[in-house]
C-alpha cells in the first residue's frame, strides 16, 4: 500500500504522540508509525515527573483531564544528606511554579485517546520502519504491517523513534557531531504498593549511594537506588531492595520506610548523550532520539516534549505561511536549551552518586555543595528554576 501525508512521525512515545497531537490542532496532518503494539506503549513504565510547562501545554491542548484529576502537585522537595533532610521550597523560589507526579504510560494513554478520537492514524505494530529520500521534498518511510509492505510518502519525517530508533542511524556518516558521557552506575527502580513515607520526592546523597523517593498515587511508591551498570536483578530479593532503602533513606526523628508488595523491577542506565545538528534535509530528530540525559532531575520526558513545541511551531510557520526560517532554526532552538537541561542533570546526578575511584576529597566536596545549595538561596533557586523547567524560547 501507498499512502501520503504532510508530516510522517515514526514513534509513539510522548515526542511523537505530542507532536501528531499539537500538528493535528493546527490544521496538519500526520501519521505516527509504532514499532510495538498499543497496549505496550501504554503499560510502559517509566518516567513520572512533568515539569510546570509541559503540564501548562497538556491542559491548554485539551489532553490535561485525568491529569488535573490525578496529578500529584509538587511544591517543592527533600534532599537528604548526613540523615537530615532540607527542603527546597520549589514555588517559593520560582514565583509559584510547581512539578506534578503523572506517569509517562499516563500520557501517552492521554494522547493516543485524544489522537484516535480525533480520527488520528497511529499505526502500531509498524515492522522494518526505514526512512528514505530525506535530502530532498518527498521524503518517504517503508515499514510493514501484518507481512504487507508499505509506503508513506510525506514533506517531512519526524525521526521520534528514541534512543535505540532507526532515524538517527539512516543520517549519512559525517553529518552528526555525538557528544557523550556514560556513567559508572546505573538505577535499580521498583514500583510499590505501598503508601508514599513523605508527601514530597526525597533525592538521598549516602555512602552506600544514591535513593530517590518518589510515588506515582496516594497509595503507590516509585523508589530508586545507584547500583552497578551490569548489575544482576536477580541478586535483589525483594527484602535487600528494601533494606538497602531503608539505610539509604534513614533519617533522624522517626522516619519511617512504607513497605509494601513489589509490582515492578527494573534497570535504567545513565548516560548523556547529544547528537548536532537535530535535522538535516526533511528529516527532524527530537526527544531520546537526538538526546539522553541521565534520569537525576526527570528531565527526558520534558525535554522531549519541549523539541516538539518547537518543531510543531516550526511546520505550522511553514505550512501557514511557506515560512522555512523557523524549520532552519529548529535544531539550534532546541540545542540551547538541551545543553542547558543536560549540565543540569549532569550536576545533579554528579552531586548526589557516588563515583568508582573517588576519594575522601571527592566526597567532602559532594556534602560542601549539598550544604551550599540548601543554604544559599541563590544556589537554590538555581536549582528550582532547572528542577520546574526552563523557559521554552
Ligand atoms: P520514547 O519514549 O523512547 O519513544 C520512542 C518510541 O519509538 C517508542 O514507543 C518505541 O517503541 C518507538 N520506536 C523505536 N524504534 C522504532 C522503529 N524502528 N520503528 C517504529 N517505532 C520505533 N526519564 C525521566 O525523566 N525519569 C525517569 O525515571 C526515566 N526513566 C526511564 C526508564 C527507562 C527504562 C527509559 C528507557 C527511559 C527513562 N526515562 C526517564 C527517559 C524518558 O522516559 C524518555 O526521555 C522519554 O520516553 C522520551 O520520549 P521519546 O518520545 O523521545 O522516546
Ligand atoms: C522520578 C524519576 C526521576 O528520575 C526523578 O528525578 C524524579 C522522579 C519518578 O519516576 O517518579
Amino acid at each position: 500500500m501507498n499512502h501520503r501525508t504532510q508530516v510522517g512521525i515514526v514513534g509513539a512515545g510522548p515526542a511523537g504522540l505530542m507532536l501528531s497531537h499539537l500538528l493535528h490542532l493546527a490544521g496538519i496532518e500526520s501519521v505516527v508509525l509504532e514499532a510495538r503494539s498499543r497496549r505496550y506503549v501504554e503499560e510502559r513504565v517509566r518516567a513520572g515527573l512533568l515539569e510546570q510547562g509541559t503540564v501548562n501545554l497538556l491542559k491548554e491542548t485539551g489532553v490535561g483531564e485525568r491529569l488535573t484529576r490525578l496529578g500529584l502537585t509538587h511544591h517543592g522537595l527533600e534532599l537528604r544528606f548526613g540523615g537530615r533532610g532540607h527542603r527546597i521550597d520549589l514555588s517559593g523560589l520560582t514565583g509559584g511554579s510547581t512539578v506534578t507526579i503523572y506517569a509517562q504510560h499516563e500520557v501517552v494513554k492521554d494522547l493516543i485517546a485524544a489522537r484516535l478520537g480525533a480520527g488520528g492514524q497511529i499505526v502500531f505494530e509498524a515492522d522494518d520502519v526505514s526512512v528514505h529520500d530525506f535530502d530532498g521534498p518527498t521524503p518517504k518511510i517503508r515499514y510493514r504491517k501484518d507481512g504487507d509492505a508499505s509506503e508513506l510518502s510525506c514533506d517531512f519525517i519526524a525521526g521520534c523513534d528514541g534512543f535505540h530508533g532507526v532515524c538517527r542511524p539512516a543520517i549519512p556518516s559525517g553529518v552528526l557531531t555525538m557528544y557523550d558521557r556514560i556513567y559508572p552506575f546505573a538505577w535499580l527502580g521498583i514500583l510499590a504498593e505501598a503508601r508514599p513515607s513523605s508527601d514530597e520526592l526525597i533525592y538521598a546523597y549516602h555512602e552506600r549511594g544514591f535513593a530517590l523517593h518518589s510515588m506515582r498515587s496516594p497509595t503507590i511508591t516509585r523508589l530508586y537506588l545507584q547500583c552497578a551498570p551490569d548489575e544482576n536483578l536477580g541478586q535483589w530479593p525483594d527484602e535487600r531492595i528494601w533494606d538497602e532503602l531503608e539505610l539509604r533513606l534513614a533519617a533522624d526523628k522517626g522516619w519511617k520506610l512504607n513497605r509494601g508488595a513489589v509490582i515492578q523491577k527494573g534497570i535504567t542506565e545513565m548516560r548523556s548523550f547529544v547528537v548536532e545538528p537535530m535535522q538535516t534535509g526533511t528529516l527532524f530528530l527530537a526527544g531520546d532520539a537526538a538526546h539522553i540525559v541521565p534520569p537525576t532531575g526527570a528531565k527526558g520526558l520534558n525535554l522531549a516534549i519541549a523539541d516538539v513545541r518547537v518543531l510543531a511551531r516550526a511546520l505550522t510557520d511553514y505550512y501557514r505561511s511557506s515560512n522555512r526560517e523557523l524549520l532552519t532554526k529548529y535544531s539550534g532552538i532546541c540545542l540551547r536549551r538541551v545543553w542547558k537541561v543536560q549540565r543540569f542533570s549532569w550536576w545533579m546526578t554528579s552531586m548526589l552518586h557516588r563515583f568508582t575511584g573517588e576519594n575522601a576529597f571527592d566526597q567532602r566536596r559532594q556534602l560542601a555543595e549539598l550544604d551550599y545549595v540548601t543554604t544559599s538561596r541563590a544556589a537554590a533557586q538555581t536549582l528550582a528554576e532547572n528542577y520546574v523547567g526552563l523557559p521554552i524560547e
